[in-house]
């Protein structure tokens, strides 16, 4: 049996990664360990919820005496928790630090304490290396130019964890994953939001000229991924998780757009984001040596993505319902007002 402790386990990325676990690893027991922000989201489990290998602990990943508690009692980590939305640390960046630097340090501590911990899987993300050009795929070894309050939280994350396994030789795996699409994404990501504003015919705002480049992971893709990097993955090193499909904002709007059959009349140009990271990509031929590559183009992400959010309204109603609400008219309140229209291939 192998006792796994999940940080961040009711967001978007860790709930995917919790029911992976549990339907994979006959043997996992599964500790997760969430604060409950407004982006945790305990619907996202409710079908493990009375399985016996899996035990939800509603604390803070910054909570010493708990976490020491619970990293006792683990074989592996997966660390996801975090504040997660670069828009909201533009906002007010105080609980990314809080939670990306000291919730990394707490759990970094306790591990060093757990002398039968096996593995550390620290999830980072492709936002540490900046803006990168498009032709170039950042690697490994590439210098850290984190560009947001977001971006430079989880950096410092990582300086810590880099420390760790210098000084303590902790068995820390870092990941450093582009930008996930897929089902259980919180309503205030690009994705999320074009797909339900478009389902209920609202407008669906677009950064400045729309020709930002993300590199688009399905986020089965990336679990398997992690899955791999926890059990495989080299002590003491980082791991790009990519996929190549790299689309401009402009180019996911309308193919969203078009997968439900709406007009591209519902697109508006909004008053960019400060800041902006134009594109980011990487190479993620390191970990393709270890088996793995990426199932999904584009093309079949967003279409497993744009219908899950068709079938589970129930879902993303009630998350709309609630903090949200006032996020959504903060940030989009004004800009949607002072939009531009849709034009025919960018703005
Ligand atoms: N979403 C992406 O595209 C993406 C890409 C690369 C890397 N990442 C990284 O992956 C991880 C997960 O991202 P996500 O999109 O699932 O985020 P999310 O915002 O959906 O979920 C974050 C979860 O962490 C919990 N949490 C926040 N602060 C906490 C604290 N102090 N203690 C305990 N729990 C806390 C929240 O309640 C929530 O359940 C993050 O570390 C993020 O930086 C995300």
């Amino acid at each position: 049996m192998t006792t796994y402790l999940v940080t961040g386990g009711c967001g978007f990325i860790g709930s995917n990664f919790i029911l992976r676990l549990l339907r994979e690893h006959r043997d996992a027991r599964v500790i997760n360990l969430d604060k409950l922000t407004y982006a945790g989201n305990p619907d996202n489990l409710r079908e493990v919820e009375q399985d016996e290998g899996y035990r939800f602990v509603e604390g803070d990943a910054c909570d010493p005496t708990l976490v020491g508690e619970l990293v006792q009692q683990a074989d592996v980590i997966a660390h996801f928790a975090a504040e997660s939305h670069v828009d909201r640390s533009l906002m007010e960046s105080g609980a990314f630090i809080t939670t990306e630097v000291l919730g990394t340090y707490t759990l970094l501590e306790a591990a060093r304490h757990n002398p039968k911990l096996k593995r550390f899987l620290h999830v980072s993300t492709d936002e540490v290396y900046g803006d990168v050009a498009e032709g170039q795929f950042s690697v490994e070894t590439d210098p850290l130019r984190p560009r947001s309050p977001y971006a430079a939280s989880k950096a410092g994350a990582e300086m810590q964890v880099i420390a760790y396994v210098e000084t303590y030789g902790l068995p820390v795996v870092v990941a450093r994953p582009g930008n996930n699409v897929g089902p259980r994404q919180h309503l205030e990501k690009f994705v999320p939001l074009c797909t339900t504003n478009a389902m209920d015919d609202r407008p669906l705002p677009l950064y400045g000229d729309g020709r930002q480049q993300r590199d688009w992971l399905f986020v089965e893709d990336n679990i398997e991924a992690l899955d791999i990097l926890l059990h495989e993955g080299e002590p003491g090193e980082v791991y790009n998780v990519g996929a190549k499909n790299h689309r401009y904002n402009i180019d996911v709007a309308e193919a969203i757009l078009d997968l439900l059959g709406k007009p591209k009349s519902l697109i508006r140009f909004v008053e960019d984001r400060a800041g902006h990271d134009r594109r980011y990509g990487v190479d993620y031929g390191k970990i393709s040596k270890l088996g793995w590559s990426p199932s999904h183009d584009f093309e079949a992400a967003i279409e497993k993505t744009v219908r899950w959010y068709e079938e589970n309204r129930w879902w993303w109603e009630a998350v709309r319902e609630g903090e949200f609400k006032e996020y959504y008219e903060k940030q989009y309140g004004q800009r949607l007002a002072d939009a531009r229209p849709y034009t025919s291939g960018g703005s």
